[in-house]
């Protein structure tokens, strides 16, 4: 029995009851609990039950007041305003919960997991095979990874697919490139890094497409590589292998100095799905879901119009037999709930391809592959801007170099921990270095809510005060140094003992951690977690200026208070790892 009722949930339990006795038609009714600054929570549901139920909304709360259980838990309850109640919980109820969380020995502070999970296909991570990596592949990585965490983390089942751009057209010119010059991609030994393999591809791409610009007869040969790769063809396809395992290297080195897990079994592009692009086309076409337009196989829908308001269909064959992107993602969702069975689609894409998935999902539905009991969803992503406020650019307006990026972060927050550092040894500079620069940049991503735009300002990114992960991994390691101070003293609960205003607080807030990470999951918003979690440092510096803990009044005092650090590290350790930043011991 490690997984702790929250004290909102108790407290809620109570008012409901209480409430049920009152007015017999209320029951399941929600009280509309929150947290407040007047009391410890406020419940605001009893205005629209008394509307609903032609009462007065005082009388009733009154009522309902009469019939709270007061004692252990809620030990204060009153009316204010209209009708709403003010409730205050016991100190030692607030201690009791939280050492409870702290005695779960599972780690999970308590918080419980879903009684029946569901199956999730998350599609992110999905950069393009022999293209370099840009700020929106860092977007789709960074909030894809921390979903897959806080899915998990409830308990759901999730099943990771990397949709990486390996399929298409391009890849003509560039095998029928290597066909010609055999030894391009060739290595000196094995050790190729990312950055290597990155700039063997990007010569390639661009000597292959200077041929295939000025060049007729390659251009054509190029076009006639395409319908082999397409057919299957065993010397096309080794060919094109190689671009494929070059890019993983790049990749893999990329998601390493994010510091992010890729599984190699995960990564299913869009080749995976070549067998089944043929049929289906042909089921969409024998069900009339697609029809033929000017030779190309595509979906109609009323409501999506162009500028000249012709109506803009889905292509899912080109009239020149070729498939594109739409037939690859129908495959792909046959694929995810026939095979995976899955119950929920999830694409981390940037917002730009909303489109896209609104058709796919829309015919998908029509075909009978998506029914009822399942959901599909874009956890679309907006645009990273550069500082002045315009899509994120170098100087010479090309688009920024995700390794560029992430070095450069690394450079500044090295700065950051070496103007801080007392007693660490260069190694630890640069390995705090890394920790802290890539987990600024995580945590910029992750604290605006996934849709919105936002500004890559490193300076604030690496900011030691205002909301960065900077300023939480430094309320981290001054904990852990606190605890490394108390020596032999060790943290413990004392629920008997009276709590300050700013224990309160703290507790209060810790206490919530649980319905957080269930609300941030469930909405696959991170950046619930991100607000919470920044909170909580706030509360933990307010704690720690107001409370004395190592020269606390009582011994008692001192190792309660030292219990109450250390849950807060615990906690802001654990909501950092699922945000995928790390939580350095010494800062
Ligand atoms: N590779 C695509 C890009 O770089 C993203 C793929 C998104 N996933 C999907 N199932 N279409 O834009």
């Amino acid at each position: 029995m490690a997984s702790v009722t929250s004290l909102s949930d108790n407290v809620q339990q109570h008012l409901a009851s209480a409430l049920t006795a009152t007015l017999p038609e209320a029951a399941g009714a929600d009280p509309l609990l929150r947290r407040s600054d007047r009391a410890d929570f406020q419940a605001n549901g009893i205005l629209a039950l008394a509307k609903k139920a032609k009462a007065n909304p005082r009388e009733l709360a009154t009522q309902v007041v009469e019939r709270v259980v007061t004692g252990d838990v809620i030990q204060d309850v009153e009316v204010s305003g209209p009708g709403f109640l003010n409730i205050t919980v016991a100190d030692k109820a607030i201690t009791e919960n939280l050492a409870a969380r702290y005695a779960d020995d599972t780690g999970r502070l308590g918080v419980p997991t879903t009684a029946d999970p569901g199956t999730t296909v998350i599609d992110y991570a999905q950069p393009n095979v022999a293209k370099e990596m840009h700020v929106g592949h860092l977007r789709s990585a960074v909030i894809g990874d921390s979903v897959v965490q806080l899915l998990e983390f409830t308990g759901e089942n999730v099943i990771r697919r990397h949709h990486i751009g390996d399929w298409g057209t391009q890849f003509g010119m560039l095998i029928q490139y290597l066909d010609e010059h055999p030894h391009e991609l060739d290595h000196k030994d094995d050790r190729v890094t990312g950055e290597e393999a990155m700039s063997n591809l990007d010569r390639l791409y661009k000597a292959a497409r200077k041929l295939f610009d000025s060049d007729e007869e390659f251009k054509t040969r190029a076009r006639r590589r395409v319908v082999d790769l397409q057919a299957g063809d065993p010397h096309t396809l080794a060919i094109w292998q190689k671009f494929v395992d070059e890019s993983k290297i790049y990749f893999f080195s990329v998601f390493e100095k994010l510091d992010m897990e890729i599984r190699d079994a995960d990564i299913v592009g869009e080749s995976g799905y070549n067998d089944m692009l043929a049929e289906t086309c042909r089921l969409l076409e024998e069900s009339g879901v697609a029809v033929r337009s000017e030779g190309a196989l595509c979906v109609f829908f009323d409501d999506i119009k162009g500028p000249d308001g012709k109506p803009v269909p889905l292509i899912v064959q080109k009239s020149d037999g070729g498939y594109g992107y739409a037939a690859t993602d129908l495959s792909a969702i046959r694929d995810r709930v026939f095979n995976l069975k899955a119950d929920t689609l999830l694409y981390v894409v940037d917002a730009r391809q909303a489109l896209h998935f609104r058709m796919v999902f829309e015919t998908a539905r029509r075909a009978g592959w998506l029914g009822d009991d399942v959901t599909a969803t874009q956890l679309a992503f907006g645009t990273v801007l550069g500082k002045d406020g315009k899509p994120f650019k170098t100087r010479a307006g090309e688009t920024v170099r995700l390794v560029d990026l992430l070095d450069e972060a690394i450079e500044r927050a090295s700065a950051v921990v070496r103007e801080k550092a007392q007693d660490l040894s260069e190694e630890e500079i640069a390995e705090r270095g890394a920790q802290v620069g890539v987990g600024a940049v995580k945590y910029a991503d992750l604290s605006t809510s996934a849709n919105r735009d936002y500004k890559f300002d490193l300076d604030q990114m690496v900011s030691l005060n205002g909301d960065t992960s900077v300023y939480l991994q430094y309320a981290y390691a001054r904990i852990q140094s606190i605890l490394r101070k108390a020596g032999e003293v060790r943290p413990a609960a004392h629920p008997g003992l009276p709590l300050a205003d700013a224990e309160r607080a703290l507790g209060l807030h810790l206490d919530s951690f649980a319905e957080t990470v269930r609300e941030a999951a469930a909405e696959y918003a991170p950046h619930k977690l991100a607000a919470y979690l920044y909170q909580l440092a706030s509360l933990f510096t307010t704690f720690y200026d107001k409370c004395p803990v190592l020269r606390a009044e009582t011994p008692e005092q001192v190792k309660n208070r030292l219990f109450l650090s250390d849950l807060t590290a615990r906690t802001l350790h654990q909501g950092m790892t699922l945000l995928g930043i790390r939580t350095p011991e010494k800062l």
